[in-house]
């Protein structure tokens, strides 16, 4: 199976009224699994790349809940997709193994990040060559 198939936008229920927005995301119903850990970067600038690794087993939804950010992705084989996150109800959905590099934050950027597991450092590749030899031997 082709992992960049799995990678994919997601469009979350928005409930508006003359209030305001609320966006609802709920683990295993909306995303494909239980939420873990939450954690959000923001304060990152428009020449600034982060993530730059793949997760072993963590699975990731991403939403710019404020302001844009883009996020590139590679499955090690040769293939790679930019996802634009510019809505706070729209996020993307990324799978293990699957190498990721947001960019491009503008200044008043929140990207949150939905994750599947606690955190573990060890199931981090941050070796782009690493990682294609570790997808390759799959
Ligand atoms: P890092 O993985 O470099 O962030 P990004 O995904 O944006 O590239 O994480 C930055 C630091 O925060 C690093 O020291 C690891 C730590 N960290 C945690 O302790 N827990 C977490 O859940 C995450 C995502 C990072």
């Amino acid at each position: 199976m082709n992992v960049m198939n799995l990678a994919q936008m997601l469009e979350f229920q928005q409930k508006g009224d003359e209030r305001g927005h609320l966006v609802i995301v709920e683990g295993t119903k909306d995303i494909p699994f239980d939420i873990k850990r939450i954690f959000y970067i923001y304060g990152s600038d428009a020449n600034v790349v982060r993530g730059q690794h793949a997760n072993m087993i963590s699975e990731f939804v991403l939403i710019n809940v404020a302001g844009t950010s883009k996020i590139r992705v590679k499955d090690g084989k040769g293939n790679e997709a930019v996802y634009n996150l510019n809505r706070p109800h729209t996020g993307v959905y990324l799978p293990k193994m699957i190498w990721k590099d947001m960019y491009d934050f503008s200044e008043d950027s929140v990207l949150l990040c939905l994750a599947s597991t606690h955190y573990d450092a060890s199931e981090y590749i941050r070796d782009y060559d690493e990682f294609v030899r570790i997808v390759q031997e799959q």
